[in-house]
């Protein structure tokens, strides 16, 4: 199978991005280590960690393992609520990036807001300072809503490269990828294909499988892609990588976009930011 290269997309502070990554979340280091490796075999160039996954030694090493480029790569991890602070979260980013074993990383974001701690303007503001001295090619934020990037915006006038945000046809979150796009935040789905459960046995998603020569996870992925958004499937079947990324030789129509969107079952699905986080 000849997979089509990545499409990449331009960020808010200068980096591109590509369209779509591997996500690492629940893998072992070891088990981060083979399928990194082999996902930028199968044609990844983006992975997406996180302290919280433990496993940013196993990601490097992967990607080490792999013999790509590191500046063909790109690689993102998270700050953990702990660190929420200026110097905290500069001081998390440095230990991240020595676990990874890199001198930079390309995407660095605030995992949670964590709101009732309210630090998280403060650790901005650290991963700004991380951003100006080269540290970092993009900075920013996982699950904030609106209410939160107001403060972020008001508090600093930085704007976040990406929102990362738990979207799927399920949870299609119209309110924040509104809001995101309205400030030049670019959206990233995690949990894109709902976890591989129920959402790919969905009627509307195989009829157009079959319709198109295409699993329902690539549909589901291409729904994705139609809508803008970039996103970061996980996998740790090479199989299913290389189909994953097996998407961007099919376009659907805004009626089948609009079919798939209709399986929203509204804000209320999502994870509540607001009480939720780490
Ligand atoms: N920012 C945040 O707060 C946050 C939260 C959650 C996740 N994330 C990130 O987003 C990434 C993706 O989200 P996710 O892991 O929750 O969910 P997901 O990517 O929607 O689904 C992953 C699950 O689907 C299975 N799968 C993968 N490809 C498949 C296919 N083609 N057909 C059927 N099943 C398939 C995988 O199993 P196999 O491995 O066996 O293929 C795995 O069990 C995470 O890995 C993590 O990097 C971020």
């Amino acid at each position: 199978m000849s997979t089509p290269a990545v499409p990449t997309v331009k960020l808010a502070n200068g980096a591109s991005i590509p369209r779509l990554g591997l996500g690492t979340w629940p893998m072992s280091d070891d088990q981060a280590e083979v399928a990194v490796a082999q996902a930028v075999e199968a044609g990844y160039r983006l992975v997406d960690t996180a302290y919280a996954y433990g496993n940013e030694d196993g990601v490097g090493r992967g990607l080490r393992a792999s013999g790509v480029p590191r500046e063909e790569l790109f690689v993102t991890t998270k700050l953990n609520g702990e660190w929420h602070g200026y110097q905290a979260a500069q001081e998390a980013f440095q230990a991240s990036a020595g676990r990874l074993g890199l001198d930079y990383v390309d995407l660095y974001l605030i995992h949670w807001p964590l709101p009732s701690r309210d630090r998280f303007v403060d650790a901005w503001k650290g991963l700004v300072k991380l951003l100006e001295d080269g540290r970092v090619r993009a900075i920013g934020l996982s699950n904030f809503k609106p209410a939160h990037i107001d403060r972020v915006l008001a508090e600093t006038g930085v704007v976040p490269d990406v929102n990362q945000i738990e979207l799927n046809p399920t949870v299609t979150r119209n309110a924040t990828r509104a809001y995101n796009t309205e400030h030049g935040i670019v959206t990233q789905s995690w949990s894109p294909i709902g976890r591989g459960g129920a959402l790919l046995a969905e009627p509307v998603i195989t009829d157009l499988g079959e319709r198109y020569g295409k699993t329902p996870a690539q549909i589901v992925l291409r729904w994705h892609m139609e809508l803008g958004l970039i996103t970061v499937p996980k996998s740790a079947d090479p199989d299913r990588m290389r189909a994953n990324l097996d998407i961007f030789d099919f376009a659907l129509t805004a009626d089948e976009v609009g079919a798939i969107s209709g399986l929203d079952q509204g804000e209320a699905a999502a994870t509540d930011s607001d009480v939720f986080g780490h």
